[in-house]
């Protein structure tokens, strides 16, 4: 038997030809951040910048939760951030059920590893893969037990760049999640 880690599951990912999504990608993109981190923030799949770089959230997205983390006082190289699919789908469309399901494995695995103190789900393709949740709006802002897991759920940074409106929720939500965490004394 093998030990897991994020290293070898990196390794994977970079080769992986498990699903379609391997044929346009530049970069496939790993999770990546500190693997100690008490905190893990999942987002859907990497767009154009992300697929150049194969890091997560290095685009306008990952600018405004670098932003909103930093106001509210996460600091970005403590937590944990990785995506539902690791390859970008052509034109930013949502990922499918087969890929997300296809792709699931590598998620899991990063999560049991990491063992994160609590998941912030970002936006709605993640609250549905995760939790099979529907609607962000109605339900940002809230914490969710399920297997033992603690999840908090917010909206989609890249929701900002469409509608600015929505920076203020994200932003409260953050705090909301800060907050938690020196309740429950929890490092960040
Ligand atoms: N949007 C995501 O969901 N993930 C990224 O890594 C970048 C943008
Ligand atoms: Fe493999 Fe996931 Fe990329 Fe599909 S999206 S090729 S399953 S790493």
């Amino acid at each position: 038997m093998y030990k897991d880690s994020i290293d070898r599951i990196k390794v994977e990912v970079i080769n992986c030809k498990l699903c379609n999504l391997c044929v346009n990608r530049r970069n496939a993109v790993p999770g990546e951040g500190n693997s100690n981190a008490s905190i893990m923030f999942i987002g859907e799949a990497p767009g154009r910048n992300e697929d150049e770089r194969g890091k997560p959230f290095v685009g306008s997205a990952g600018k405004i939760l670098d932003e909103t983390l930093e106001k509210v006082g996460i600091v970005r190289s403590r937590i944990f951030v990785t995506n539902i699919v690791k390859c970008r789908p052509p034109g930013n469309r949502v990922p499918t059920e087969l890929e997300r399901h296809v792709c699931k494995n590598y998620l899991e695995r990063e999560i049991s590893i990491i063992s994160p103190k609590i998941i912030c789900i970002l936006g709605r393709t993640a609250f549905e893969s995760l939790l099979g949740g529907g609607s962000i709006l109605g339900s940002r802002g809230k914490f969710i037990e399920k297997d033992n897991r603690l999840y908090f759920l917010t909206i989609h940074p890249a929701a900002i760049i469409y509608n600015n409106k929505l920076r203020s929720a994200l932003e409260k939500d953050m705090l909301t999640l800060f907050m938690e965490c020196k309740r429950l004394d929890i490092p960040i």
